[in-house]
């Protein structure tokens, strides 16, 4: 396993990958990915991230029921009007939503909370970990993908896993090596252009 991928080759590389062999990834390398994600900025450097690593068979099916009944009534036969995602988005978050309980490792991360309602600036201190976490398994070669749906049964995974009141999950995120076949490669995503306005909003 290689880290030497340039910063920049990373990050245009970096895109969900959800077939994943089953083979067990060592703790030493999950220590890593995690001591990444700590690396990353926090509001007033709260730090207020948890991690659970969580590789027990039975908890990991546990989850596993509870999210795809979250994708099937969100993507599923249970939505009459599922919303419209890209063809290979869907087949490729299918198969996770199938196979959840097989990902070798299923990593919580969660962030600590004073009571009051969950807004944007909460997500702010516990999503740059998320995404260093992401980063560090692209440059080590193992896939993973940022999923939410779990969030459907927050109140059911909190006490799956023992989570306490004033915390809360943030990215449930499936991490192995990659099944044959699939591979890491360039994003697709709308140009600089199109997203940027210069000094004031700018729709003309
Ligand atoms: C906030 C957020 C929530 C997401 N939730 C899920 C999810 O629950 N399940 C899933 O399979 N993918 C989930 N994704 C992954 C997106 O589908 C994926 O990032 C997007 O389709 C782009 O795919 P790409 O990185 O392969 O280009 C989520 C991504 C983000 C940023």
């Amino acid at each position: 396993m290689t880290d030497q991928i340039g910063f920049f080759d990373a990050i245009y590389t970096q895109r969900a990958i959800r077939h994943l062999k089953p083979d067990p990834v060592p703790r030493e390398t999950i220590e890593r990915l995690i001591r990444a994600g700590t690396k990353a900025p926090s509001g007033g450097n709260s730090q207020g991230w948890k991690f659970i690593v969580i590789t027990d068979p039975e908890t990991k099916s546990a989850i596993a029921e509870y999210y795809l009944q979250a994708w099937e009534m969100a993507y599923g036969n249970q939505n009459p009007s599922p919303p419209n995602i890209q063809s290979h988005v869907r087949s490729s978050a299918d198969y996770l939503a199938r196979n959840m309980a097989d990902m070798p490792v299923l990593l919580m991360a969660c962030i600590h909370h004073d009571g009051s309602p969950s807004t944007i600036t909460r997500g702010s201190s516990i999503y740059p970990a998320v995404q260093n976490i992401l980063l560090a398994a692209r440059a080590l070669g193992l896939g993973s993908a940022i999923t939410t749906l779990h969030k459907r049964y927050e109140k059911e995974i909190k006490d799956l896993l023992g989570i306490p009141d004033n915390v809360e999950t943030a990215a449930l995120l499936p991490i192995g090596f990659i099944q044959e076949g699939y591979k890491y490669g360039p994003t697709r995503r709308a140009p600089v252009s199109e997203v940027t306005y210069w000094e004031k909003w700018d729709e003309s």
